[in-house]
């Protein structure tokens, strides 16, 4: 629907052309033959520019010659300054020879930046309409010398200006046109065109005018907000929303680069809504086809207190890829971080083919310690692919590198965010300083609505350089420092000045990015404080790995009447608690006396450590309404706990101490004993027994808690521990 839409919109956009560039004739001329179409352009190098250019000229069936390739260039820097003449010398060169053909319509256009959005017939059709020899790309301002304006002939709208990023025509009146060249190779181009149409006598030999209305080219330099994309089923266009026009040619001249990158994402045909990504598959490595899987250097960046690192290590030691062909550059700038790294370089070292760390008393900054990571790739000849991650990614995608590594481009990273945030490693535009900016399709390459491969101007935190190009197009030794710029946007900076694309795929699922803000590492196991800042990892690294079943497949256990047996706690987290509290140190004692409590007396104290001790007395109440609430409206369905308890503690039996508890009731609703460690192997005895029922449970399981009601019916006492030290964390809920 929406494309029949754009062509009604269109054909009378169409008419509306005809009656600006020609005065109506009945008979309209006979189409020119797509074959009489000759498309020239210049380019030394094979860009990813020039590349996409020919992709998008190869869609549309353009025949295209290219003028220059492997010439050194020697046009200046046109990006800033003057330059070009090059461009008009190649030209002329190649004009010579096609000279005498009279019907043949030459099409001569940039390419490192810029695309077709529209094909042959519709251009010529185009070019006819306009009804001269001659046709220029114009824009709105003008370059390089301001004093010509008033040279210009005035029209009543559109765009005054000539640019020289277009130019269509009759070859014999292009070959007048470019003959007239004598300048240097470093000259400016537009300069001489512009001379030549400001001479009223040549504009009306040469028959030339400008595309004032951009029915032909569109130049996005001062005129991004005039444009938009137009979605149809196959194609997708680009319209410009003042002419109401849809332009065949997109030039991203000046400083719009980024924008025409991300107009490339869509036009012609690279993604739309209803076939997704068309060029995904372009050119991928099959490394099953491989004989060697390529080397890879991963360059680990921790320049700050990072919550989960060991988990960060796991999960690079499980990435599917064969670890012989892994060599590791860790960067750590966190003393903290130490004994996570030298435990896990004591575990590994002779896992990777090389496992270097360069550490906090090096006193590196990151932008040096980034340079260095990527220069070690650069100068290692055998290195084909530079991973550089950062600790607060978390790839849960064992598949991450083989796919990018498939993927097969220069730079690629793989979209990582943070849980149920918009927050994510990549920039879909930038603002005119270069800072953020949001994409019309930010959210929904974010959310995974719209999935490819994505040309974006920024990236951080995970990205695959191929050493290629390290030793090529990146082959400075410093690109992470530049002004005062951070050291990711100074690498993409001088990609984006080399011309480099920077794609992130968001194809698969790769991972997470995790918080590092409001990470307190004053405690002895920090990352237990963490279930407000990093949910999900905290999920992962503490919570049972079969607590979810309780609601799936009912893994639930009832040893006693009313008293619910369930897995809550990972081994990790009970092992952590512990050592936490003995980290701590004073446990109560078990008297009577407790300056803790309201009242300061205990009837039936215990040998303890409450958590608000440890300062974790609201993450432990978080714990209990995020994870035992569920399972309380579960076995006690009706009944919606408040999750709120004034004593939560871990409790230690031990023959020395305290070994047993009598009967008693607890001052709860209801009430969950978690057991911290293994019958057994840690200590002997232990267990609870309920009185009512002539009811005991004799072997706790570790990480297993009993839910009971606290009075009434549950009159309880724990029994003895006859060796060892047992301990169990306990909340008397809803009191
Ligand atoms: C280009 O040519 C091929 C082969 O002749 C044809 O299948 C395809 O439809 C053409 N593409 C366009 C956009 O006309
Ligand atoms: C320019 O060329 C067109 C045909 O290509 C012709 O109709 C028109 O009269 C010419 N204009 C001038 C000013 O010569
Ligand atoms: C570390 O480097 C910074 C900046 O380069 C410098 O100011 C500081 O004194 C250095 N510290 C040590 C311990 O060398
Ligand atoms: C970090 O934790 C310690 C110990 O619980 C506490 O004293 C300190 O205030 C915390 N720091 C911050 C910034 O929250
Ligand atoms: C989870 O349940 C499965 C199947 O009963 C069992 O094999 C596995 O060991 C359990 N996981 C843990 C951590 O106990
Ligand atoms: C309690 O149970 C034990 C063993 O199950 C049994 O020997 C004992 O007689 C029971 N006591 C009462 C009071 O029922
Ligand atoms: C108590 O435990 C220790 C070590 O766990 C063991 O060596 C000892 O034999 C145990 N004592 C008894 C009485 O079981």
């Amino acid at each position: 629907m929406e494309y029949l839409k754009f062509c009604f919109v269109f054909s009378c956009c169409l008419k509306f052309a005809n009656s600006v560039y020609s005065t109506e004739t009945p008979q309209a001329p006979a189409p020119i033959p797509k074959e009489k179409l000759l498309v020239l352009t210049v380019a030394t190098e094979k860009t990813d520019g020039f590349n996409r250019f020919m992709q998008s000229a190869k869609y549309f069936n353009y025949t295209v010659k290219v003028l220059g390739m492997g010439d050194p260039w020697k046009g200046g820097d046109v990006g800033h300054s003057i330059g070009g003449g090059q461009k008009v010398r190649l030209l002329k060169e190649a004009m010579e020879a096609l000279a005498d053909q009279e019907d043949l319509v030459v099409l001569s256009v940039d390419s490192y930046d810029l695309i077709f959005a529209g094909g042959p017939e519709e251009i010529l059709r185009k070019f006819q309409q306009a009804n001269h020899k001659v046709l220029f790309a114009a824009e709105g301002q003008i370059w390089p010398d301001k004093r010509l304006a008033d040279r210009y002939p005035s029209i009543r709208s559109g765009k005054r200006y000539l640019n020289s990023g277009g130019i269509i025509g009759y070859a014999p009146y292009i070959n007048r046109v470019v003959s007239q060249w004598s300048l240097h190779d470093n000259d400016d181009d537009q300069l001489f065109y512009t001379k030549i149409y400001l001479d009223p006598l040549q504009r009306e030999t040469l028959n030339m005018t400008l595309d004032h209305k951009c029915q032909i080219f569109q130049n996005l330099n001062g005129a991004v907000d005039e444009v938009l994309l137009k979605f149809g089923t196959d194609r997708v266009r680009v319209r410009n929303t003042v002419y109401d026009s849809l332009p065949v040619v997109v030039h991203g001249n000046g400083n719009t680069k980024m924008y025409l990158n991300y107009l490339a994402n869509y036009v012609p045909n690279t993604w739309n809504y209803e076939h997704g990504c068309s060029h995904c598959d372009d050119d991928l490595v099959d490394l099953s086809q491989l004989k060697e899987y390529p080397n890879v250097l991963v360059g680990v960046f921790i320049e700050q207190p990072t919550p989960f690192l060991p988990e960060f290590f796991q999960r690079l030691l499980t990435l599917d890829y064969p670890k012989d062909k892994l060599k590791l550059f860790v960067h750590n700038n966190e003393v903290y971080h130490e004994k996570h790294i030298q435990k896990f370089w004591e575990e590994n070292r002779n896992v990777f083919k090389s496992f270097k760390v360069v550490g906090p008393e090096e006193n590196l900054s990151q932008g040096e310690a980034r340079n260095m990571g990527m220069d070690i790739c650069r100068q290692d000849a055998t290195c084909d692919h530079y991973l550089s991650i950062d600790s607060d990614v978390m790839l849960t995608n064992r598949q991450t590198l083989k796919l990018l590594i498939e993927q097969n481009r220069k730079i690629i990273g793989p979209l990582v965010t943070r849980h149920s945030k918009l927050w994510s490693n990549f920039w879909g535009a930038l603002s005119l300083d270069g800072y953020y900016a949001r994409s019309e399709d930010y959210v929904d390459i974010v959310q995974r609505k719209r999935v490819g491969v994505w040309n974006i101007p920024y990236m951080a935190h995970v990205y695959l350089v191929k050493g290629s190009v390290l030793r090529n197009e990146l082959k400075e030794r410093n690109y992470f420092v530049l002004e005062k710029l951070d050291p990711d946007m100074a690498l993409c900076r001088n990609a984006r000045e080399m011309g480099v694309f920077m794609y992130i795929t968001n194809r698969h699922d790769f991972g997470r990015l995790i918080s590092t803000a409001n990470y307190n590492i004053s405690h002895y196991n920090n990352d237990l404080w963490q279930i407000f800042e990093n949910p999900v990892d905290w999920k992962e690294k503490y919570i049972h790995q079969n607590y979810t079943r309780i609601f799936t497949e009912n893994q639930l256990e009832e040893p006693c009447p009313d008293v619910f047996w369930f897995p809550v706690f990972s081994v990790k987290a009970c092992d952590e608690l512990v050592e936490e509290m003995e980290h701590y140190g004073s446990w109560s004692g078990g008297s009577h006396e407790d300056k803790r409590i309201a009242g300061g007396y205990e009837t039936v104290p215990t040998d303890d450590i409450h958590m608000k001790q440890i300062g974790f007395d609201k993450e432990w109440l978080h714990f209990i309404r995020e994870f035992i609430s569920p399972v309380t409206l579960k076995v006690f369905s009706g009944y919606y706990t408040k999750g709120y308890a004034v004593m939560n503690f871990v409790v230690k039996y031990t023959p020395e101490r305290q070994a047993y508890l009598r009967p008693h009731h607890d001052s709860s609703t209801f009430t969950i004993n978690i057991a911290l460690n293994n019958k057994d192997t840690d200590f002997q005895g232990g267990g609870c027994r309920f009185h009512r029922y002539n009811c005991s449970i004799v072997s706790p399981k570790k990480g297993w808690s009993f839910m009971h009601p606290g009075r009434l019916t549950h009159l309880h006492e724990g029994l003895p521990t006859t060796n060892g030290t047992r301990y169990i964390a306990v909340s008397f809920i809803d009191p």
